[in-house]
């Protein structure tokens, strides 16, 4: 037999609320921001990516899935950010009102090893925006982030936040944070050690408890917990946490914040759950001011964030909006079809039973899979009535065949 492929999922049927329950809050929330959706190809250039992301990262070295076609190198998307990038670039996004804000949905592809809220084929919600560089840009993109996961009815969430300065004064930390490190180099993790030179801002993601021994020592924190980050930089960063404070928003700084995607400068964040084990951030995300001058586009500042989906459903859990408006209950098969097709045309969903069977038995069939049984007998159809039952409840009431609608939707 042939099976689901490993790190991806079915998502059946009776799971399906939970998903256009996500959905239509993302477009509730993020509309009310201004924001428009966009939709961009699950396949795009190689070159996008290891441009984008970034040749040094763990997606772009390990965990693309990447063909050829036509002599083109071709990769599933890993995440949407450089796609939107592409697509704000390509259509001459920048030259409509300031700021462009655009939201996502959709599966992204890593090849990573799947665990519990870790798969290869995931999906993933987001928010960009384009064009603000000051920080109320980046305070509205946490606020959105927040405030949909609120409309999800969320809890036990922490936001941490950090600066990556920009890419002088990364240099800067880049610097002083290799000299404290070199002494201990023969001592880190291969792919720390490989980090060192590549990208050394990663190393603080490492999760070897002997690189982490190596990074508690004092004076390594020390210039990890330093300020290093320049006074524009820094008066930015101070600058949002001044707007959160005012609005009342929780958050930690957590210096360790280094994000695993090139782009970002300034103000990187990272929502996680208290509810989910070790993969527990729900959202993700971050400023990054030159990525569309580096895709080849106009100069022009840019901070979003993408969430799991299939974390957020995990904390979700189950919701029961599966069951039908009503179903109708009758033996003559002509009534039965005229009062769905005339329930359908007014948004109610329904069926009836197609078998002819006992009227016990279609109430029993009824109370299991729908909310109200509209039934029609013979002094009902005599009367030119229906009876509407709450199948809740247990009320019933006997209406004209005109009015019956209004108690059920
Ligand atoms: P990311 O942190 O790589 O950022 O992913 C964002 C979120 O996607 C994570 O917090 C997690 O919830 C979910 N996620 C990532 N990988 C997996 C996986 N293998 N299985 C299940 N869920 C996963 C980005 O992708 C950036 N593009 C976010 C961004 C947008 N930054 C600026 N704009």
């Amino acid at each position: 037999m042939i099976k689901v492929q490993k790190g991806t999922k079915d998502i059946l049927p009776n799971e399906m609320s939970v998903w256009h329950f996500m959905e239509e809050k993302a477009k509730a929330v993020f509309t009310s921001y201004g924001a428009k959706e966009i939709r961009t190809p699950i396949f795009e250039a190689t070159e996008l990516f290891a441009r984008g992301v970034g040749d040094t990262t763990d997606i772009v070295n390990k965990e693309m899935y990447t063909f050829e076609k036509s002599e083109r190198s071709l990769t599933l998307r890993p995440e949407n950010t450089a796609g939107v990038v592409r697509s704000f670039i390509e259509n001459g996004m920048h030259r409509l009102p300031s700021p462009v804000k655009l939201w996502y949905k959709g599966p992204m592809f890593r090849y990573e090893r799947p665990q519990a809220g870790r798969q290869r084929q995931f999906h993933q919600v987001g928010v960009e925006v384009f064009g603000i560089k000051q920080p109320t840009a980046d305070a509205e993109v946490i606020l959105m982030a927040i405030n949909y996961l609120k409309e999800l009815g969320l809890k036990e969430l922490t936001v941490e936040l950090n600066s990556l300065g920009c890419p002088k004064c990364r240099e800067n930390f880049k610097t002083k944070l290799k000299e404290v490190i070199k002494p201990y180099l023969d001592c880190l993790c291969e792919d720390c050690q490989s980090r060192y030179d590549k990208n050394p801002l990663r190393l603080l993601d490492c999760k070897s408890p002997e690189c982490q021994q190596i990074y508690s020592k004092p004076e390594i924190q020390a210039v990890i917990q330093g300020d290093f980050i320049c006074e524009d930089c820094s008066n930015h960063f101070n600058e949002l946490l001044g707007y959160l404070d005012e609005l009342g928003v929780k958050y930690t700084r957590n210096k360790l914040l280094v994000r695993g995607l090139d782009y970002y400068n300034r103000t990187v964040f990272e929502i996680k759950s208290n509810n989910l084990g070790s993969q527990n951030a729900v959202c993700g995300g971050g400023r990054y001011d030159s990525l569309v001058r580096n895709l080849g586009g106009e100069d022009t500042p840019a901070i979003g964030f993408a969430m799991g989906m299939e974390r957020l459903a995990s904390l979700i859990g189950e919701k029961d909006e599966s069951k039908l408006r009503a179903f109708v209950i009758s033996n003559n098969a002509n009534e039965a079809l005229k009062l769905s097709e005339d329930m359908r045309s007014n948004g109610i969903s329904c069926e009836f039973d197609l078998t002819g069977k006992k009227f016990v038995k279609q109430l029993e069939k009824a109370s299991k899979i729908a909310q109200y049984a509209v039934i029609i007998g013979e002094d009902e159809l005599a009367n030119n009535q229906v009876s509407v039952k709450n199948l809740d409840t247990g009320e019933q009431k006997t209406v004209s065949r005109e009015e019956y609608i209004k108690f059920i939707v």
